[in-house]
């Protein structure tokens, strides 16, 4: 799919508008895996599912870029909280969209979307859209490129990371 420059300006302006968001930039404080944390990991999927859905020429640009910055947005760290942790990789996507519904006003596509990522860990939310799909599938990867990276230079790769999510384009 190739995007006129009016259409990426309008994404990069979305993209960067969540980045600097006050209410998003709390996912900096739940850590993930080895130097990521739920922001930088949100934004990696973003970035990788919107390349996909360009080289694919599929799926709206729109609901897959929110989706994928949203389909974390579940705001607690379950490392730390003993009553989250048993339930956490079934219930997250469900508290997520509500989070993201209640905050950002997302659309029914845009929560089906979150709710549908951990397919099929969460056997019952099969991803019926395109746009589904490729978020639950970009997350996989991004999932196991960060757990593959050694523990060493976690501050290090912090940095590089943040870079790498500082533009969409
Ligand atoms: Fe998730
Ligand atoms: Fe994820």
């Amino acid at each position: 799919m190739e995007l006129t420059e009016e259409r990426k300006k309008e994404l990069e302006t979305i993209y960067q508008t969540f980045l600097h968001d006050e209410k998003i930039l709390k996912m900096k404080e739940i850590s993930m895996h080895r130097g990521s944390n739920c922001y930088i990991h949100s934004f990696k999927v973003a970035k990788l599912a919107i390349k996909r859905a360009l080289r694919h020429k599929r799926g709206d640009l729109y609901v897959i870029l929110l989706g994928s910055i949203l389909h974390d947005y579940y705001l607690y760290d379950w490392r730390n909280d003993h009553s989250k942790m048993k339930h956490h990789m079934g219930s997250h996507p469900y508290t997520a969209a509500q989070n993201a519904m209640r905050d950002f006003n997302i659309s029914p596509k845009i929560k089906k979307v979150i709710e549908s990522h951990m397919w099929p860990v969460n056997f019952k939310e099969f991803p019926k859209t395109k746009e589904a799909r490729i978020i639950s599938n970009a997350d996989k990867t991004i999932y196991l490129r960060e757990i593959v990276c050694s523990k060493r230079y976690k501050k290090k790769r912090e940095q590089k990371y943040l870079a790498e999510i500082s533009t969409l384009f």
